[in-house]
């Protein structure tokens, strides 16, 4: 009998309990939350992991480390849908309310990336089916067929349940659908759906076996139910077409999600993916098309920061939305999935986080705040230890919070622009990727070889895709823009008409849209503004000697042999003695077409030969460092506002520099007008040149 009275006590107890939290949170939500600060530090946060009673000890942590903003759910599917259609998201609500008593926002992850146990078991089918035909079992994540649509389902109504709870709650500032796109299915009903989608892209089969050329190995398709999925040997328009078809699998599964947030939730809510970098898994100008914001997870595995190549990935997140983005996370000192998972250096990790505010991220987010005592990612780097107390680096994450709301007022509202852009596709990288020709060619070693001296050049690049509008740049480089479709060469053709400076790198425009050779030499239909041509490609085994307006140098991996057709293409350099074919040929040409230009560069250019050339490139564009010369190591990053400019500067070389500054500039985190600033190895400084 007692023991039934405190068994009702505890249950009156409960309910009380969940009353209150939810005055709590109505209240909390009666007042409209402060607008989050302009830069903000995050960490992933995983309070289903642990006790409610320790909660209000991990947020009081990240509040007294300056951390603004949590991101949490987006692997909590058995917690908020313990069985088929019964919802529990108390407590979800709960850390969401928790965490607003100290100031810290919510990003709410959808779960879908991990679904529950009872889901998969009931219906196997939302399982996804690798290339050699294993059905994907629980215990992992990612295990679910992005194409299933009895998974589709499940996952629209977990959305849905979650934007009706939180869509209109003021701390919750955004949505992250599922979590890093990557594993795809192939089982027969995926097949049988892209099946389909080739009968809508191509109509006919005619059409579709003249342009994959079928009639070679007898591939001749008589009926669209024998195509094949093909993902590394098949016919090369086979191949493209199932990376598209993957592409658009992986937007209308977002979308499905997408929908039925934006239907339950305020506008001001931005829904967002965190993708990977250089990852090519699908094309993310596709994917990123209905979303918000774009966001990453920046990894820099073994070693240190690589300032391009990381770079770089910054830039091409900026220019999947052509605005700001977040680094929705990043390594706090280190990884699990390394060969060896060094930590950065004391002062990297902060470093790294201004490379990140400097390439134009509003958000910088450590991944994770506490590692999970079990589960497979134990040994991550972390804010706090197994302990629940601050590991050494937790002091440096926060100097960054200080700094952050230093800084935050000169840099709110501040972007980054361009004279400069590069090209990227997805379609040329896996193009070129299939068939190498040289098994060291990477198209992203190539786009970072051209990025990296014109990025210290100019401090400021951006990375766009072809058909992105580029009147507003100076100069345009598309370094093995192997696939030309149509629309990308009526681009190409009208930028360099109206005056712009076009720079194709290797391997440009050999391709047709469909992954076919183009029926003329390279660089196909941007032959006859370039008044020259690619005569002869050679995968080189030994370095070829060049010498020209770039200096004295090599081309490793590949050369291509060009000739200058029309009199006013001059050539800029030439290749020296190597297999004979190449000797004495033109290595780059360039050509004035009105008050624009077109170079074609066919040498894989060694480091300081191309650095000769990105000055040449930048000289005759008429391109300027953003702030001025600085010394070597030292990088700047400028963003632009109403107010003026904003410069974030560097040191990533191994010694102390002084940065000259062109006119006096307030100093943002040390206060005080500079006419020049000395900053130590991983030296970091905020200078505001305006008001
Ligand atoms: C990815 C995932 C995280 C975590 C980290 C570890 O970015 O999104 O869940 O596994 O890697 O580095």
């Amino acid at each position: 009998m007692d023991q039934v009275r405190s068994s009702q006590r505890l249950k009156c107890i409960a309910r009380l309990a969940v009353a209150a939290s939810a005055l709590l949170a109505t209240a909390l939500h009666a007042q409209t939350a402060p607008p989050p600060p302009p830069i903000m530090l995050g960490t992933a946060w995983y309070p289903e992991q642990w006790p409610e009673s320790r909660w209000e000890a991990d947020l009081t942590l990240m509040q007294q480390a300056g951390v603004h903003m949590v991101r949490i759910g987006e692997f909590a599917w058995s917690q908020m849908e313990p069985s088929e259609g019964h919802y529990d998201l108390d407590w979800l609500d709960r850390a969401v309310t928790v965490a607003a008593k100290h100031g810290i926002y919510t990003v709410i992850g959808t779960p879908t990336a991990a679904p529950p146990a009872w889901l998969t078991q009931k219906y196997s089918e939302t399982l996804r089916v690798d290339e050699a035909g294993h059905r994907a079992e629980h215990g992992n994540r990612q295990q679910f067929n992005f194409a299933n649509s009895k998974y589709r389902d499940l996952a629209r109504k977990i959305a849905e349940q979650m934007a009706k709870r939180f869509g209109h709650n003021p701390w919750v500032l955004g949505w992250q659908i599922d979590n890093e796109y990557a594993d795809v299915s192939y089982d027969p009903d995926t097949k049988a759906q892209f099946q389909q989608w080739l009968k809508a892209r191509y109509g006919t089969l005619d059409n579709l076996n003249a342009r994959w050329t079928t009639s070679y190995w007898s591939e001749t398709i008589f009926d669209w139910s024998q195509i094949p999925i093909q993902t590394k040997y098949g016919n090369p328009g086979l191949l493209l077409s199932w990376k598209r078809f993957v592409s658009d699998t992986w937007r209308s599964y977002q979308k499905n999600q997408l929908d039925v947030i934006r239907t339950n939730s305020d506008r001001k809510q931005f829904i967002t993916t965190n993708t990977m970098g250089w990852f090519d898994g699908y094309d993310h100008y596709v994917v990123e098309r209905d979303l918000d914001v774009a966001a990453w997870d920046d990894y820099v595995g073994q070693g240190h920061l690589d300032a391009a190549k990381n770079g770089a990935a910054h830039d091409l997140t900026r220019g999947f939305k052509g605005k700001n983005f977040w680094v929705m996370e990043t390594q706090p000192g280190s990884v699990n999935w390394a060969p060896v998972n060094n930590s950065l250096d004391k002062g990297e990790v902060r470093e790294m986080a201004w490379h990140a505010i400097g390439h134009g991220a509003d958000v910088v987010s450590y991944w994770q705040w506490r590692s999970a005592l079990n589960g497979q990612e134990q040994y991550h780097g972390t804010l706090l230890g197994a302990d629940g107390t601050p590991v050494p680096l937790y002091a440096e994450v926060q100097q960054l919070g200080r700094e952050f709301a230093k800084a935050g007022p000169a840099l709110a509202g501040t972007s980054v622009k361009s004279e400069v852009a590069m090209l990227h596709s997805y379609d040329s990288r896996w193009a070129i990727d299939w068939q190498r020709h040289n098994k060291g060619y990477s198209p992203v070693d190539e786009l970072v070889s051209y990025y990296r001296p014109l990025r210290a050049i100019c401090q400021s690049v951006d990375v766009v895709e072809p058909v992105a509008p580029l009147s507003q740049y100076k100069l345009v480089v598309a370094p093995g823009l192997n696939v030309l479709s149509d629309a990308i060469a009526k681009n190409l053709i009208e930028y360099v008409r109206q005056g712009g400076h076009l720079v194709l790198g290797q391997r440009s425009a050999m391709k047709d849209d469909d992954n076919g050779l183009q029926p003329q030499r390279q660089p196909g239909p941007l032959t006859d503004l370039l008044g020259g041509r690619v005569e002869q490609y050679y995968a080189l085994v030994d370095p070829v000697p060049v010498e020209g307006k770039f200096g004295s140098g090599q081309s490793t991996l590949w050369a291509e042999w060009l000739s200058a057709r029309d009199n006013d293409t001059e050539v800029l350099e030439r290749y020296g003695r190597s297999n004979g074919w190449l000797d004495g040929q033109p290595a780059a040409i360039t050509r004035k077409v009105g008050k624009g230009r077109i170079t074609y560069i066919g040498a894989w250019l060694d480091d300081s030969a191309m650095a000769t050339a990105a000055k040449w490139m930048a000289d005759v564009s008429g391109v300027k460092a953003a702030l001025g010369a600085v010394p070597d190591g030292v990088e700047v990053y400028p963003r632009y506002g109403q107010h003026g400019a904003v410069y974030i500067l560097l040191n990533l070389s191994k010694t102390e520099q002084t940065i000259p500054l062109p006119s006096a500039m307030k100093d943002v985190l040390e206060g005080g007008s500079k006419s020049s600033v000395t900053l130590p190895q991983y030296g970091v400084a905020v200078l505001s040149a305006g008001r």
